[in-house]
């Protein structure tokens, strides 16, 4: 793969401070209300775009056109013509690909390093969804009733989806909502977190382009609280999809009985990542670094509890800060950069409050703790890889989302304790365990809450293989087969053949 350049922002044809408009039933329009809000590069400050700025009557808009489309010719497209419009707009996303990971870092910071590294994920995941396209089917089910009546199901499309993403990697969350819609026959409303449109903007006019018919994809920026909040109330919305804060996942739930639309859940966790003794430590280190400080811990399953067994404890803790001492933070356009900004002030304030909050609680920062701000990391958002050694299960770093690159360091000596520990958190997403003795792995498999469990590896992902949470970590699952029937309705049909 030919090595990336750092681009000139003011020469980026997609992030030139031009004005963006909003995507409503295949047309660019401006909002209702005429404003707009403006968007900028967390490693920099500078301004990206002013966008246009969606709110309620947008979004009713924009319902509208993806009811009419849900009704439209685009009921009539066949399942292997769904298959060849996915993989049209695929090959489109390949030929782009380095265009819209690099609007992924400017928006929201990841460097390069990582957006361009998703490359595979990103291709495989919608030509996973294409080829599910043609592979949804019903059942014939013998029944009991007496006489000749038959009966099988039929899989039918959702509705129209409300789909409502975040910032931390635009990129991947709308197409973990476009693809799955596309492939069964529905219809998509897309609300970008607002600190990051760029690149579902980007990709609904690609979607054009690879004649996705109007209104079958549509997308609205604009804030959580109008814009996010009308698509989650909306009466004509059969299912919201979300990814985000278990607080805007209750809102949303909430905001959903009043059609008691379906609601599926990605949202965040606490998640456990542990290291027995016996575990292969040059393996384990970097790991259990990458696990939390991957995309500056902006990751919902980050493995940000980090049990180590006792006799290893000290030389293992001190060895992942060694680590991520040796990480390069800085603007994610330069491609040596492994760790980018937080997206925000407001994720600044919150991470460095909880660095306060570590201190406080008697935790001590072994690396890190505080932002960086020497030369021109002062203009972004930048803290440095952390880790917190001495934390104790009950302290708020050991409990809370943090959602920086953050690791709260506890120690475990009794393995029968460990995985009721383990799963003393609200959260239940993602779990990591370290070790050679594949009983143990097998046994704190079984035992831990939690949608995913990676033994040996942390955040392993594939487009079939299904990702979600236990707890308060949300339901339904993306990815894998699971994630296609929840864009489904079952119908029930009998026919009286005597
Ligand atoms: P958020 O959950 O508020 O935002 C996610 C999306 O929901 C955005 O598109 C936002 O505009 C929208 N939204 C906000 N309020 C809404 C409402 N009332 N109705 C409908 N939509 C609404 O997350 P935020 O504020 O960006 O980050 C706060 C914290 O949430 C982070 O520090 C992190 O702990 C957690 N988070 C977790 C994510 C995950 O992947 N699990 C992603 C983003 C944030
Ligand atoms: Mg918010």
């Amino acid at each position: 793969m030919a090595q990336a350049q750092p681009i000139p922002i003011n020469r980026h044809p997609y992030a030139d401070g031009g004005k963006k408009k909003m995507l409503i039933d295949g047309q660019w329009i401006d909002a209702t209300s005429g404003k707009t809000f403006e968007t900028h590069n967390p490693a920099t400050g500078e301004l990206l775009a002013t966008v246009a700025e969606g709110d309620k009557p947008d979004i009713d808009k924009a319902v509208a056109a993806a009811r009419r489309a849900f009704e439209g010719p685009w009921s009539k497209f066949t399942p292997f013509e769904r298959q060849n419009l996915l993989l049209r707009f695929a090959d489109l996303v390949e030929r782009h690909f380095d265009e819209l990971s690099t609007l992924d870092t400017l928006d929201m910071g990841a460097p390069l390093s990582r957006t361009r590294g998703g490359r595979l994920r990103v291709l495989g995941m919608l030509r996973f969804y294409a080829g599910q396209a043609t592979s949804i089917h019903g059942e014939t089910i013998e029944n009991s009733l007496p006489g000749e009546i038959f009966s099988y199901t039929l899989k039918e499309p959702v509705g129209v989806v409300g789909a409502i993403i975040p910032w931390n990697s635009p990129l991947t969350a709308s197409i973990w909502k476009i693809g799955p819609a596309l492939a069964t026959g529905c219809t998509v409303v897309l609300k970008p977190a607002e600190e990051a449109p760029l690149t579902p903007l980007r990709l609904g006019e690609l979607a054009l382009e690879a004649g996705v018919p109007p209104g079958v994809i549509n997308v609205v920026p604009g804030y959580g609280e109008t814009a996010g909040a009308a698509l989650a109330a909306h009466p004509d919305v059969d299912k919201v999809a979300f990814t985000g804060s278990h607080l805007t996942g209750q809102a949303i739930v909430r905001a959903s009985a009043g059609n008691l639309k379906r609601v599926s859940l990605e949202l965040g966790g606490k998640s456990p990542d542990i290291v027995f003794a016996d575990a292969d430590i040059d393996a384990a280190v970097p790991g259990a670094a990458m696990a939390v400080f991957a995309n500056s811990g902006q990751i919902c399953s980050a493995g940000t509890r980090l049990f180590v067994e006792q006799r290893i404890y000290d030389e293992f803790v001190s060895k992942v800060a060694e680590f991520g001492k040796g990480l390069k933070v800085g603007n994610g356009l330069d491609p040596e950069v492994q760790i980018g900004p937080l997206v925000s002030q407001e994720q600044l304030t919150r991470v460095t409050s909880y660095f306060e909050v570590g201190q406080k609680e008697g935790a001590s920062a072994v690396v890190g703790g505080s932002r960086l701000t020497e030369g021109k990391l002062d203009k972004g958002y930048f803290v440095p890889p952390t880790v917190f050694a001495n934390v104790r299960d009950e302290m708020r770093i050991a409990q809370e989302e943090i959602f920086g690159p953050v690791i709260s360091a506890i120690s475990f000596d009794d393995p029968e304790e460990l995985a009721k520990r383990a799963n003393a958190t609200n959260f239940g997403l993602g779990s990591g365990v370290w070790t050679r003795d594949v009983s143990k792995a097998h046994k704190f498999a079984k035992a831990i809450r939690a949608g995913s469990v990676w033994v040996n590896c942390y955040q392993a992902m594939d487009p079939a293989v299904p990702f979600g949470g236990y707890k308060m970590s949300g339901y339904g699952r993306e990815s894998g087969i699971q994630h296609v029937e929840e864009y489904l309705n079952v119908k029930a049909v009998w026919i009286k053949t005597a």
